[in-house]
């Protein structure tokens, strides 16, 4: 019999683990305070929940309603055609984006051990050390592999015994952690810097690009585009509910992404850095900070263990949709299974963390591994895996099947809900991600 989530509380932090990741962290709060601050949030807020979350909902209905993998979801759903292509760039985008998240993941790990053994570097010593993590071949490489097997040990275990389980413990985790992190950082003095830089509203920071980039984090931050989400969604019981689960997954994402801002910018600030964003911010101006923080010792291991957790439970959800998709259609155990995807990975993972280093040379398209395979996940791969499903959903699955799975059958009351839902994934969701596309790509 196929595994299931067992409890609504599972699949939510299975969820909520998959959408929380770095995005969360080292975007973000840079964006919130370049882009209007309050008036940031409010315009997020309403994209998320506008448009993001429809389309985050047609993943999960392809999933709960075929109850196989991404490939064989549509071809169940839609016989005719050649739909079941749209899963296979789902996995594709997966495999493409578990590649250069691993080397984070492993990056995360290097910080943790140093934290851990207070050999973080001090202040000023920041960027070297950083840099030589990097570079390192070994030292880059063994924290990769091993963050890609702590991610293969849980799948191995499956989705009850292994997701479920284990995100259970880590979710609850991560938010206890960042809230601690965020009541230190706000407690410093010159915090209100931070605070005023987080939140000030400022409509004047809005402009067209304020948009797209609240777009862009929106679709990245909730997972949607790789197939994780369908991939869940095909574990979940017919009873749980979609809209509801998807919702909750929303507002933990974008709460835990403000609780970051609170965590990271207040610290920033109190030490008169001015702020940034990606790697820079979390393994260059974090290690200094947390030198010169009175109890930033121990602050600094209750953040990379946050990095970590929250990188871990992404994989987790990006390295499921290549074994499920070869448990079912290679008939494979799951062992073999997690063992073959991890493989492929294992190799793309090399490519990217060597590639700060002695294959920095090898360019394509122009990029190094760790840059070619951000690009073609971001840019290409999840924004047209995402166009697609919706497409899918809105014009081929047509609206009774789709308001049936998000009603459990029509046991569940909001009809009308339902088809407003619809009508947002058939006619609005499309466009959106058009833009989102070409705004990448420009
Ligand atoms: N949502 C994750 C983040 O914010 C990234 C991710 C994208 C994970 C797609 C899984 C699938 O970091």
């Amino acid at each position: 019999m196929r595994d299931n989530f067992k409890s609504s509380f599972g699949v939510l932090v299975a969820m909520a683990g998959s959408a929380i990741g770095l995005g969360n962290l080292w975007r973000f709060p840079y964006l919130m305070g370049t882009n209007g601050g309050a008036a940031f949030i409010i315009i997020y807020l309403v994209l998320v929940f506008l448009l993001c979350l429809p389309i985050m909902m047609s993943e999960f209905v392809v999933g709960r309603r075929s109850q196989v993998n991404a490939v064989r979801a549509f071809k169940v759903l839609h016989p005719k055609g050649r739909w079941g292509l749209v899963g296979v760039l789902g996995v594709l985008a997966s495999v493409a984006l578990i590649a250069f998240y691993c080397v984070v993941g492993g990056w995360t790990i290097d910080y943790l051990v140093h934290s851990v053994s207070f050999s973080l570097p001090e202040q000023g010593a920041s960027e070297g050390f950083f840099a030589a993590a990097v570079s390192s071949p070994w030292r880059t490489l063994a924290y990769t592999w091993v963050f890609l097997l702590l991610t293969a040990l849980v799948l191995l275990a499956g989705i009850k015994d292994g997701i479920e389980r284990y995100t259970k413990i880590m979710m609850p985790l991560l938010f206890l952690t960042i809230i601690v992190i965020a009541v230190r950082s706000v407690t410093l003095p010159g915090a209100g810097a931070g605070l005023e830089f987080l939140f000030r509203p400022d409509f004047s920071k809005v402009t067209a690009d304020t948009f797209l980039n609240a777009l862009g984090q929106a679709f990245f931050s909730l997972s949607i585009g790789c197939a994780t989400i369908l991939t869940y969604g095909s574990y979940v019981k017919k009873h749980e509910k979609i809209v509801k689960l998807s919702s909750l997954t929303a507002v933990s994402d974008t709460f835990f992404a403000i609780l970051a801002g609170i965590a990271i910018m207040p610290a920033v600030f109190a030490f008169g850095i001015s702020p940034s964003e990606g790697p820079g911010l979390l393994f260059v101006v974090l290690p200094d900070i947390f030198d010169q923080m009175a109890g930033g010792g121990v602050i600094s291991i209750l953040f990379f263990f946050v990095l970590f957790i929250a990188a871990i439970t992404s994989s987790i959800s990006l390295l499921e949709v290549s074994v499920t998709f070869l448990i079912e259609e290679c008939r494979l155990r799951r062992r073999t299974a997690v063992l073959l995807s991890s493989g492929v990975c294992l190799v793309l993972c090399t490519l990217c963390a060597l590639s700060g280093g002695v294959l920095s040379d090898i360019r394509i398209l122009g990029r190094t591994f760790f840059d070619f395979f951000d690009m073609i996940s971001a840019n290409f791969l999840m924004p047209l895996c995402g166009l697609l499903v919706v497409v899918f959903v809105g014009w081929k699955m047509k609206r009774p099947a789709f308001v049936d799975e998000l009603s459990n059958g029509g046991t569940l009351p909001n009809r009308r809900l339902y088809d407003v839902i619809f009508y947002m994934v058939r006619y609005v969701a499309p466009i959106v991600i058009a833009v989102i596309m070409i705004f990448g790509w420009l």
